[in-house]
């Protein structure tokens, strides 16, 4: 994280880096929970874009990205955030709303142009059935798929108020699973080659809140499952 906020002040307004200290604090008064999601984003994010070879001024745009993506979640109810159950549609309709909501605040406080639309578009899916704006495949700016794919794998093997972590190797198959579809299946194949400790990057250390480290290995031989949760997609908000 050092590294992402020094080359925040470094390429973005004077202040840079006390605007995203600020903007860290913030998403974890609202929920600490967002915040250490944000901080796991920004680790496989950053792992993940080496993996991909992307040039460093991406590399960083994406690591930042990574760890504001979520910060129009502010603007959401905690009814709907901290809900210990399903949403309703309209509630999910509120969910939706927050690439949105995170792209106008940061919009509106200047310095994160090469954020904006990595923000914006982190739930875009590859066939174009994601949100806000339906974009498809290579449409889809490079940065927001890669935050899709780690984003989707830290909401499976994070525990929810509505339902328990499923393990990394149950993640990993339900990202095989969507590639194609939700996901860009380059990208796809870069976070498992780092998962099975192969890729290019250090091998990531996976750690789930509040439990063991857990480690994956290309067998799937990772330990006894957690729970009995079956996603139907790996769809997360
Ligand atoms: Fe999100």
């Amino acid at each position: 994280m050092d590294v992402t906020v020094k080359t925040l002040a470094r390429d973005n307004a004077p202040g840079g880096t006390e605007v995203l200290h600020g903007l860290l604090r913030l998403q974890a008064i609202k929920s600490r929970g967002t915040a250490a999601h944000a901080a796991r984003c920004a680790q496989y994010a950053r792992a993940l874009a080496e993996q991909l070879r992307l040039p460093a001024d991406e590399i960083e745009a994406i690591s930042v990205a990574a760890l504001l993506h979520d910060l129009g979640k502010i603007e959401i109810p905690d009814s709907i955030l901290q809900k210990p159950g399903p949403l309703t549609e309209k509630e999910w309709q509120s969910m939706r709303q927050h690439p949105v909501l995170s792209h106008r605040a940061l919009a509106q406080l200047g310095g994160f142009s090469d954020v904006l639309p990595l923000v914006r578009h982190h739930h875009e899916r590859f066939d174009g059935s994601g949100y806000p704006d339906g974009l498809s495949g290579e449409g889809i700016p490079s940065g927001s798929r890669l935050i899709l794919v780690i984003d989707a794998f830290d909401a499976m093997t994070s525990d929810r108020p509505y339902r328990r972590a499923i393990p990394v190797a149950d993640a990993a198959k339900e990202l095989v699973r969507c590639s194609g579809s939700q996901f860009d299946p380059r990208v796809v194949r870069a976070f498992l080659l780092i998962l099975c400790g192969l890729g290019h990057s250090r091998p990531l250390v996976l750690t789930r809140p509040g439990a063991r480290p857990e480690g994956f290995s290309a067998n799937g031989d990772d330990g006894p499952l957690a729970d009995t949760w079956e996603p139907q997609s790996a769809q997360v908000v």
